[in-house]
């Protein structure tokens, strides 16, 4: 197949150097119009795993055939990430098989109808007075606590605080034991940026204490069940109900899934309204309730996850081979014109948006979706009512993952 035209040498869409601005990078554009379904070869300099290269998988409608065809496309190796680095090993993929992230149906299927129960409309619904208090106090904090010059870094005081109390809130974790769930989730987290000086060793040191917390909270409620999620989950050993260790890695996936994601769309989200005011203007007014959509198109926090072919099979013309990985990437999918009108217009009224932020549908579709949508609403809601007159006092400072478009910082200043 080769490389396509205009591709430079070596181009691998996994390379976290790439990532800038936005992410939905020119050469993507060149992908899903002349390669969209591309073997990318093991990427030069990049060592740990032998098992060659992946195919790059560029258009919103092949993104989404692979993730609502678990049956061809397995989840099991290891979803998250494609290109792995010294942070990853085996033993590291193995462990994951334990989080429903990484399974396939039938097994799948089982752990996603039980917890599917702590999601339901009703319970976010129930979540919604907490959080909106929470989301005005985290922006009445930022506002009272801004550095000398009148600029505060959004990321830190804003963005990072709602996802992590949110998650909190739903499985109702105690207001004192908050600060050490946040500390091991901010810790879990393996970046290729050596600003952050986490070593494999903390992160998973991070993960077993996180773990043994949560199994020891569902021990707990077996023993003596209260009005809460983690009841709901565990109460009552057997087949409809989780293990404490399955409801430890299930918090253990919450606790990445569920923040660095959201956190990212909030940071991505308030970069993009403060350089297009028509915008900010426009929310201020109306808070159209298509807003929250878009900016998690606009963000595609997550930029790429992967599956396996279980088979042989074609897809986008080219032939598949059992055991092939496969790389979706969602930020380019999310910039298809082939669905999306004038994709580089952050557009908050766009309707319909079919995004594939929180994935491409299918079994593994964003268990957090409704969550996510209404914490971006709420902080948005919360900095327009209390902070309308924010400015940019600097360009974002990008976080350099693979996977992950992230903003470690973002100067912002009030007016007041
Ligand atoms: C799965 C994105 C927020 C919990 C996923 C997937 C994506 C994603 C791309 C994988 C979909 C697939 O493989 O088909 C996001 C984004 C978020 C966000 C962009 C924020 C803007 C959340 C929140 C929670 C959460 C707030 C929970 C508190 C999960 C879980 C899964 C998941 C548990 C695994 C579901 C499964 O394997 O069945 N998310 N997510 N996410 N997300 Fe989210």
């Amino acid at each position: 197949q080769g490389l396509p035209e205009g591709l430079p040498e070596g181009f691998d869409a996994t390379d976290p150097d790439l990532l800038r601005d936005r992410v939905p990078f020119p050469e993507f554009t060149r992908l899903r119009q002349t390669a969209p379904v591309w073997w990318c070869p093991q990427p030069a300099g990049v060592t740990g795993f032998e098992d060659g290269g992946y195919w790059a998988v560029t258009r919103h409608a092949d993104v989404k055939y692979v993730s609502t065809h678990p049956e061809l496309f397995s989840s099991h190796e290891n979803t998250a990430v494609i290109r792995f680095n010294e942070h990853i090993t085996r033993d590291q993929i193995e462990v994951q098989k334990l989080i429903m992230l990484n399974m396939d149906p039938p097994e799948h299927t089982r752990v996603r109808q039980i917890v599917q129960r702590g999601f339901t409309p009703r319970a976010i619904r129930n979540l919604e007075t907490a959080l909106r208090d929470r989301a005005h106090a985290i922006v009445e904090e930022a506002k009272r606590g801004t550095d000398a010059d009148g600029t505060f870094d959004f990321v830190t005081r804003v963005a990072v605080e709602l996802p992590l109390q949110a998650i909190a809130e739903l499985i109702g974790v105690p207001q004192e034991d908050r600060s050490r769930i946040f500390d091991w989730s901010n810790k879990m987290v393996a970046y290729d940026d050596p600003e952050y000086a986490i070593t494999e060793e903390i992160g998973a040191e991070a993960a077993m204490e996180l773990i043994g917390y949560s199994m020891n909270m569902a021990a707990a409620r077996k023993e003596c069940p209260a009005a809460d999620i983690v009841s709901q989950l565990v109460a009552a050993e057997g087949q409809g109900n989780l293990s404490s260790d399955e409801f430890g890695f299930f918090v253990l996936l919450l606790a990445v899934a569920g923040n660095e994601t959201t956190r990212n769309a909030i940071s991505h989200g308030m970069h993009a309204f403060l350089t297009h005011p028509d915008q900010w203007e426009l929310f201020k007014r109306e808070r159209p309730a298509t807003a929250a959509e878009e900016i998690v198109r606009w963000a595609t926090p997550v930029v790429s996850f992967q599956r396996t072919a279980t088979q042989d099979t074609e897809l986008g013309g080219q032939k598949i081979r059992k055991g092939d990985r496969i790389g979706l990437f969602y930020s380019s999918a999310n910039n298809d014109p082939e669905v999306f009108t004038d994709p580089e217009r952050f557009d908050i009224t766009r309707d319909p948006n079919p995004h594939l932020g929180f994935g491409g549908g299918g079994p593994h579709f964003c268990l957090g979706k409704s969550l996510a949508i209404k914490e971006i609403e709420l902080i948005f809601n919360a900095i327009a009512d209390a902070l309308p007159d924010l400015t940019l006092a600097g360009e974002p400072r990008r976080l350099r993952a693979a996977w992950l478009n992230g903003v470690k910082e973002l100067r912002v200043r009030t007016s007041a």
